[in-house]
């Protein structure tokens, strides 16, 4: 069977990275096509580096502060052109960005099935987050095979209509990357090198979602100036995301803080390792992601999750999460609960990682194993 597996942001290439090297483990039943969109360029680059993963064929569709439709508009006849040539029996997506959708449209064109991984998650509020609630039920809509990473998520599918037997319940294959990454995890260098010896509490937080774009992102970023003021003895390491909207909002808030270079340390976005090693080494993390919800219970590190909705309640189920919003002083609270009160910590940290026990990608590839070549 020959599989054509697409993707273009930093963390689609690491959620299909175990897909990938289980497919290329099975070379006698297997034929498999790596296609970047490249809609990010470094930070997309950073993670195939680390999993050793070389496209066969790269779009190069990345334009400085690309909008949704120049993004879309491009990707659509761009990978028709490819599938056209490539011809596979089926096409892989993963999660919920534009790559995800545009790819997923253009095998629907083409006629070509259409696996996808991450199947499911929902907040049930279009614009939230915006546009991946959007993408993710379009390419529902056109999915063959739906890979729910969770029972929520598989519920969610059946919901809509999906038959039970496109649905398998496989894990997240995010939980995969992290426990094969984990292993090769070393103490970063540069500007975080002093953090390695360095005993006072460490709180992580990264933002980066559209809807958040403008005062919400405003608002994050002076929680975190707070943070920092209110708590001489608390180190914050926020890797500033590559897109310009977030770019701008942090250099506005936060460079003129006093403590920044010391106590607050805004970095460029930080590789998949130094990231996983942050993760083991922070005491909380705050963040608007998906998948670093998804991560941090792997590690025990209690999440703040700095959006008004999530497509991801099992953290919130199994305790290690909290949904706080994008209001100044709710992030300042929490955090500081967290900071100061062990009991509170503590039942956060107990939790156990709801979203998968590292064999996703097995279970995916031993569906797609199943399934006939055309
Ligand atoms: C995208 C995804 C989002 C995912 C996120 C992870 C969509 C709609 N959104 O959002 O779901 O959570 O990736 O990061 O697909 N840029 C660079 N270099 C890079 C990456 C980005 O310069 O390596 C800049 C470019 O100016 C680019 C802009 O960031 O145009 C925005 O990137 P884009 O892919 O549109 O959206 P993200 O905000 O990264």
């Amino acid at each position: 069977m020959k599989v054509l597996v697409a993707f273009g942001t930093r963390p689609e290439a690491i959620k299909l990275a175990p897909v990938i090297h289980r497919l290329a483990a099975a070379p006698d039943r297997f034929r498999t096509v790596v296609c970047v969109t490249a809609q990010h360029r470094e930070m997309l680059d950073q993670v195939l580096a680390f999993f050793a993963i070389r496209p066969d064929r790269d779009l190069g569709l990345m334009r400085p502060d690309q909008t949704l439709p120049e993004l879309t508009a491009a990707a659509l006849p761009a990978m028709s052109a490819v599938l056209a040539a490539e011809r596979p029996d089926l096409v892989v997506v993963q999660g919920d960005t534009t790559t995800t959708m545009a790819t997923a449209l253009a095998a629907f064109y083409a006629r070509i099935p259409l696996a996808h991984v991450e199947a499911g998650l929902r907040t049930g509020d279009r614009f939230a987050p915006f546009p991946e609630e959007v993408n993710r039920r379009i390419t529902s809509l056109v999915a063959d095979l739906h890979f729910a990473p969770t029972a929520r998520a598989r519920d969610a599918l059946l919901a809509e209509g999906v038959a039970p037997d496109r649905v398998h319940v496989t894990g997240n294959t995010v939980v995969d990357a992290l426990l094969a990454a984990r292993t090769r995890v070393r103490p970063p260098g540069g500007a975080l090198a002093p953090l390695a010896s360095d005993p006072r509490p460490l709180v992580l937080v990264t933002a980066h979602r559209r809807e958040s774009f403008g005062a919400g992102l405003r608002a994050v970023c002076r929680a975190v100036r707070d943070l920092v003021e209110r708590n001489p003895d608390l180190v914050v390491v926020l890797p500033v995301h590559l897109n310009p909207r977030v770019r701008a909002a942090v250099e506005e808030v936060l460079r003129a803080s006093p403590a920044c270079g010391t106590r607050l340390l805004l970095t460029e976005p930080v590789g998949y390792p130094d990231l996983v090693w942050l993760l083991d080494r922070c005491r909380l993390v705050l963040t608007d992601s998906g998948g670093i919800q998804e991560e941090a219970p792997t590690f025990r590190k209690p999440v703040l999750v700095m959006r008004d909705v999530t497509e991801r309640p099992e953290g919130v189920a199994a305790g290690v999460a909290r949904v706080v919003g994008t209001d100044r002083a709710r992030i300042v609270a929490e955090t500081e609960r967290l900071l100061r009160d062990p009991a509170a910590y503590a039942a956060m940290a107990a939790a156990e990682n709801p979203y998968g026990d590292g064999r996703a990608a097995e279970r995916i590839v031993g569906v797609l194993g199943s399934r006939r070549g055309r």
